[in-house]
């Protein structure tokens, strides 16, 4: 028997109880003994629940209790967070999270720690919820130089971008909702401004071009700037709109990231991710292209990926799993205008010279695509008149 606890007992948290008790005798054979839920780390009392005898509110009750060889983190943030985190480590706990923010801004102090004290530190649940694309990046496809990384990160923005195209949707509405399925984050701007999907971008990037990148060097935009009248040019021309992160090794070394709205044409493999669903298409140098799809965020599949973790740590109890990255500068970064893109231009009147001009949809506003440039130089296409929208091509 193996004893686990768990800090924080939010959405993922309790979906962690839930799969540990419901799956229990699988999660035995594949750990090779039963993993047992200890305690239960948060502020608050849970009563109502069946783990309410678990709840503790004493961090140095887990700290202190040898017998409790795993720690799932879920309280996310990045203070006392950090703090338990590096406690759990130094204590010679294994720690999983599926905290992304913390994973992006100290993942590779935490990680150094963790080799410190020869424990892991997994983190799989941080990217994509319950897929599986961090354990394949660095160990299925560790034979690849990873040429481009291109995803959709974020849940909550998926499922209301989706909704807003499909039914008309008005953002606030949706975005409630995507609450109330427990998607979005505790403060939703983290969402819907971009930084959440940013921060699972640089952990993506961090793995597979072995460099820190961190969220302040990502040019990062959200889904605030898309509106009405560019899902109808969208739908009238047969294109998707979608919140897309992408990293990609330029042919010079450098990696170029970005998290922004694109336009996507209705064959691109990711035009079709609705809904809370993510998706991660990886190219490799020998394998080629590689999609990875399911369930960004929620309860359970979020769960999914925590308890996979905690499997992985139970199953080596006594190994450090050797992940990790260097430090750097940022250096390596290539600028946004490193790479020549197509645009999606709308104006308020005729369509601009020398563009492919979308499908008219609004009256009065036209909207274009734009050869490949720099986004410096689409963004004075429009001349004196600026741009009502302008978001990158993804082809
Ligand atoms: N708020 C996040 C999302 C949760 O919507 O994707 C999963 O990381």
């Amino acid at each position: 028997m193996i004893q686990a606890a768990i800090m924080g007992f939010g959405t993922v948290g309790s979906g962690v109880a839930e799969v540990l008790d419901k799956n229990a005798a699988v999660i035995a054979r594949r750990a090779g003994e039963p993993i047992e839920l200890k305690y239960i780390l948060d502020l608050r009392d849970f009563p109502d629940s069946p783990y309410a005898d678990k709840v503790i509110h004493q961090f140095e009750t887990i700290e202190s209790d040898p017998s409790v060889r795993l720690v799932a983190e879920c309280m996310g943030g990045v203070g006392a967070a950090r703090n338990f985190v590096r406690r759990c480590l130094a204590a010679g706990k294994h720690v999983v999270t599926s905290n992304k923010e913390l994973v992006a801004a100290h993942g590779q102090e935490l990680l150094e720690l963790a080799r410190e004290h020869h424990v892991s530190f997994l983190f799989e649940a941080s990217v994509g919820g319950g897929i599986p694309i961090l354990r394949p990046l660095t160990d299925d496809l560790g034979g690849n130089v990873i040429t481009d990384i291109c995803g959709i990160l974020n849940g909550t923005t998926n499922y209301i971008l989706t909704k807003m195209s499909r039914e008309g949707a008005a953002f606030d509405a949706v975005l409630r909702q995507a609450q109330q399925m427990g998607y979005a984050e505790a403060n939703p701007a983290a969402d819907i401004d971009g930084h959440d999907a940013c921060r699972k971008l640089c952990i993506l990037a961090d793995l597979a071009y072995g460099r820190a990148v961190l969220p302040e060097q990502v040019p990062t935009a959200g889904i605030t700037s898309v509106t009405a009248e560019d899902m109808a040019f969208a739908a009238a021309a047969g294109l998707h709109i979608k919140l897309i992160a992408r990293a990609k090794q330029l042919p010079d070394g450098r990696v170029w990231c970005c998290v922004s709205p694109h336009l996507l044409p209705g064959e691109h493999l990711l035009a079709s991710v609705d809904g809370v669903f993510n998706a991660v298409l990886v190219h490799g140098n020998a394998v080629d292209d590689v999609l990875f799809y399911g369930r960004g965020a929620g309860k359970l599949a979020t769960a999914s990926a925590v308890v996979g973790d905690l499997i992985d740590c139970a199953r080596h109890l006594d190994r450090h799993k050797d992940i990790g990255w260097a430090a750097g500068d940022g250096s390596y970064l290539a600028p946004v205008d490193a790479l020549p893109q197509r645009w999606y231009i709308r104006t308020a009147g005729a369509p601009l010279s020398g563009c492919t001009v979308l499908p008219a949809a609004v009256p009065g506003q036209s909207a274009c695509l734009t050869p490949p440039m720099p986004r410096a130089a689409a963004l004075e296409l429009p001349g004196s008149a600026p741009a009502l929208s302008i978001f990158p091509v993804l082809e």
